[in-house]
């Protein structure tokens, strides 16, 4: 890590309490985070890894009232199940919290109160659409209408999901009221709402974009564009569900914080909870927001750059010594391949073509779930889950290259040199070649995780294996075996080495796998903490002694059946299409 930071503070984007987490969430936001806390934690870094359900907004409100249950059971159910989810997904959060927590009021409250006292907070009278029939304003999805812009049928009332357009709720054409058992013709009624003034940060935010030229050009691009129109934006509605808005007016009673003001600073609340809940006291969460020694980095998908390049950063401005991010990494979106077409569509609840984690983690190893949407992770354009790829590719290269490579030497090894790593003899050019590769290679595959590559990260750590075959099958310990056993301890003492360094190299990204391999190998791979601790990564680029003892191998990364897999096209569920709560959960 550069010599300016002490410690890495890294976040997930909050996921909606609101339906189950999809594997477009996790290559997104999830996943490529995991990868890098760990890998930082090998480094012996002190990091914090900071996540939680987003538990407001209209969303919830909305299902709960189809559903007819309250918005608390909604958030309950979900909040519970993606945290499971996240769990078998091998996600390493410090802490998973809750918008919906005590202390998160407190939190957002601070935050609007720094702002208003700053005076970056305006009152405004709005037009806003408003039911008769059930005598209540209706905020965002509560009306649906045309989108003014594209003329799509179904938009929002302030955005429309088809051509991605914002407009004013006065302009959505042929409004409706979108609530069960209401679709009446609603009019317009003024309701006072409050306003942050995001163009009072304007040159600030344009300095600090400024100074982050290496952002990748997706985020770069998104937050440039917004900073050059800067307005101010509503964060109130007319809804019971949310934050209660810190103002002693009684035009403040019947409205909350708008959702996308709070879910942010729900990283702040949940680091504040983890210090509460760790015993570490109320203020342990003050350096990992307030030190300048502390490195923030949010990692999200690509539709919430905004918020967290432009909008959250001016709200982290607007308060007393907080940080900034210093890297923001968004990834594009994750489609699905229809089998009928062969081509890749967006993810929809409707067409039911999203596959849920908990569905996916019932039939598939954490293991090849991680790898296979590593492999295709959306850095910089859209990908998309392909049933064949996904064996091919974790068949091919996982399975075939570092699991056959691990497999074969270490059975050898087992098997002949009475279960330790073998005696070395002279080491010949190739021997040695491979050796002082380890280390260099291991470096390669830090270094693009460092620049938060981490497809090419990937791709380094199965040339590892690959390299390793090559000089496996030059080397024929299994012919050698049979006339020259010096020469073929040799090869399988340079092999047990490079199993070593795939062990590490595998751990950030495969934690289940590298932790079985540690066992095989009898190493530790301990976990540091938030406190950091020794770089076990580079401690792993000493050689294992001969002689050291091994425990039997098995099968790290068992192969799918191309049988198994071709079936799970037809599935027309994924665990994602919207069930009614009471059936799903
Ligand atoms: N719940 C939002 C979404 O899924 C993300 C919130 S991120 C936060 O798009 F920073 F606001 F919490
Ligand atoms: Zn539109």
């Amino acid at each position: 890590m550069s010599a300016k930071f002490e410690r890495t503070l890294v976040t997930s984007a909050l996921p909606y309490a609101n339906g189950h987490i999809h594997l477009g969430h996790l290559a997104g936001a999830y996943l490529p985070a995991d990868i890098y806390v760990r890998y930082k934690r090998l480094r012996g870094e002190k990091v914090l890894y900071v996540c939680g359900s987003d538990e407001y907004g209209v969303p919830i409100t909305l299902t709960a009232l189809k559903e007819g249950i309250s918005p608390q059971d909604v958030i309950d159910r979900y909040h519970a199940a993606n945290a499971e989810s996240f769990a078998r997904f091998g996600m390493s959060f410090d802490v998973y919290g809750r918008t919906s927590w005590p202390l998160h009021v407190d939190t957002t409250q601070a935050f609007f109160q720094a702002l208003d006292q700053g005076g970056h907070i305006d009152q405004q009278e709005m037009e806003l659409w408003h039911s008769e029939a059930s005598d209540r304003f209706l905020p965002d999805r509560y009306v649906k209408g045309t989108c003014p812009k594209c003329g799509y049928a179904d938009a929002n009332g302030d955005e429309c999901e088809n051509c991605g357009a914002q407009y004013a709720a006065h302009e959505l054409i042929d409004p409706r009221a979108n609530i069960p058992g209401d679709s009446s013709t609603p009019a317009l009624r003024k309701s006072a709402h409050w306003f942050l003034r995001l163009q009072d940060f304007t040159d600030r935010l344009r300095v600090w974009l400024d100074g982050h030229p290496e952002w990748r050009a997706n985020v770069k691009g998104i937050a440039g564009g917004w900073v050059s129109d800067l307005r101010a934006r509503c964060i109130t509605r007319d809804t019971d569900w949310g934050v209660p808005i810190p103002i002693d007016d009684p035009i403040a009673q019947g409205k909350r914080i708008y959702v996308w003001f709070d879910a942010p600073i729900g990283y702040v609340t949940n680091t504040r909870q983890w210090g509460i809940d760790k015993g570490l006291g109320d203020d342990a969460w003050q350096p990992w927001w307030k030190d300048a020694g502390t490195r923030l980095i949010h990692f999200i998908g690509k539709d919430n750059v905004p918020f967290h390049a432009v909008i959250f950063p001016a709200m982290l401005m607007g308060q007393d010594g907080y940080i900034l991010p210093d890297q923001v990494v968004g990834n594009e979106y994750l489609n699905v391949v229809n089998r009928e077409t062969g081509v890749a569509e967006k993810g929809s609840k409707s067409k039911g073509n999203m596959i849920s984690v908990r569905w996916f983690l019932e039939r598939f190893s954490q293991d090849a779930a991680r790898y296979y949407l590593a492999a295709i992770m959306p850095e910089s354009r859209d990908a998309a889950f392909d049933w064949d790829e996904f064996r091919n590719r974790y068949n091919g290269e996982l399975c075939d290259v570092v699991g056959n490579f691990v497999h074969r030497s270490l059975t050898m090894t087992v098997k002949n040199f009475d279960g330790k790593v073998a005696e070395p003899g002279a080491l010949d050019a190739d021997d040695q070649a491979l050796l002082d590769s380890l280390p260099v290679q291991l470096d390669g595959v830090a270094e693009a995780l460092e620049e938060f590559r981490f497809r090419l990260a990937l791709e380094r750590f199965i040339e590892i294996g690959r390299k390793a075959n090559q000089y496996f099958d030059a080397k024929a310990p299994w012919t050698t075996r049979k006339t020259d056993l010096v020469r073929t301890a040799t090869t399988l003492y340079v092999c047990c080495q490079v199993v070593r360094t795939l062990c590490m190299a595998m751990a950030p990204f495969l934690p289940a796998g590298a932790e079985k391999l540690a066992g095989i190998l009898n190493i530790a791979l301990p976990n540091n903490g938030p406190d950091g601790g020794d770089d076990i990564w580079t401690a792993s680029k000493a050689l294992l002694s001969a002689g050291a003892p091994l425990n039997t191998p098995e099968v790290l990364f068992p192969k799918l059946d191309p049988d198994y897999i071709a079936a799970f096209w037809n599935v027309v569920n994924w665990g994602c299409v919207a069930e009614r709560l009471t059936s799903a959960l």
